[in-house]
């Protein structure tokens, strides 16, 4: 069977990097979309930095909060390593300030960035996806999309519309062999957790039910087990990656 290509956003970041060099050590062909604000060096320092593990993965620069640039990106991705068969929509920012405080950049940076981007990079590959018959779309979303977090107007409704875009894509697009799933990871140790306060983040430790933060590879592990070829039944679902913190029907 052909190598599968794989693209993620955000590839370079804390979650990105363990679902880039899972997916790579598993045998896909891997780009990594990046942003840095243009950094392209500290980009190529990552590339460099996988390859010494033995991560053979390619990068593709652009912002997929903007249309324009994630076409550009997609373009590149595919020059580099063919066709898009699995995407996967990781990318994604905080800007948490309680609502009364929140600017209107606050909100519209995180609702592009973390929303909007889905339609941008989804609208590039859905089409190939279901001439080809096959694909497979990972959106990861968050615990905070499920249950709401002080602080994350922004981020919780971003990351709760992310998973009515599964649902509904997921119904457009089953026949044509495309599963479109939503990942809610819980607390994962990355930067994202960097500004936490000390005390809000004892308090949210002392709620996970397993006792500790997730580890990016609890995430990937995920990722890997629903982009799987075989994995053709699951599909519009929400698998929650939280340690237990929050639980539903
Ligand atoms: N529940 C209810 N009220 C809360 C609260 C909570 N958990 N935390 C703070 N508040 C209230 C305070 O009691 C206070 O109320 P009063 O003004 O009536 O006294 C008010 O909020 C404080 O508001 P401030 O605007 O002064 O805000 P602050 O400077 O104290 O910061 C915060 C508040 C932004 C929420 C800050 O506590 C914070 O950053 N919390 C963490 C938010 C969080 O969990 N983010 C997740 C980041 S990781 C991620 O997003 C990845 C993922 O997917 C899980």
């Amino acid at each position: 069977m052909k190598q599968q290509v794989v693209l993620v956003t955000g590839g370079t970041g804390g979650m990105g990097t363990a679902i880039c060099q899972t997916l790579a050590k598993q045998g896909y062909l891997v780009v990594a979309n990046y942003h840095k604000n243009g950094d392209h060096d500290a980009a190529q320092q990552w590339q460099a930095e996988q390859s010494q593990k033995g991560y053979q993965i390619a990068l593709a620069h652009g912002d997929v909060s903007q249309l324009e640039s994630t076409q550009k990106m997609v373009n590149t991705a595919e020059q580099l390593a063919g066709p898009i068969d699995i995407l996967i929509n990781n990318a994604g920012i905080t800007r948490d300030v309680t609502f009364r405080k929140m600017s209107p950049q606050q909100w519209n940076e995180v609702i592009d960035t973390n929303l909007n981007s889905a339609f941008n990079t989804t609208s590039c590959v859905i089409n190939g996806m279901c001439e080809r018959e096959f694909g497979r779309i990972i959106n990861i979303s968050s615990i905070n999309g499920q249950k709401g977090q002080c602080g994350q107007t922004n981020y919780s409704a971003a990351k709760a519309g992310l998973h009515g875009f599964t649902m509904a894509l997921a119904q457009e697009v089953a026949k044509k062999g495309v599963t479109v799933n939503t990942i809610s990871p819980g607390y994962i140790a990355t930067a994202m957790l960097a500004h936490i306060p000390d005390n809000v983040m004892e308090n949210i430790i002392a709620n996970i039910p397993v006792g500790r933060l997730g580890k990016p590879q609890d995430v990937a592990r995920t990722v890997a087990f629903l982009v799987h070829p075989d994995n053709e039944f699951i599909t519009g679902a929400n698998i929650p990656v939280n340690g237990g913190q929050y639980m539903s029907f």
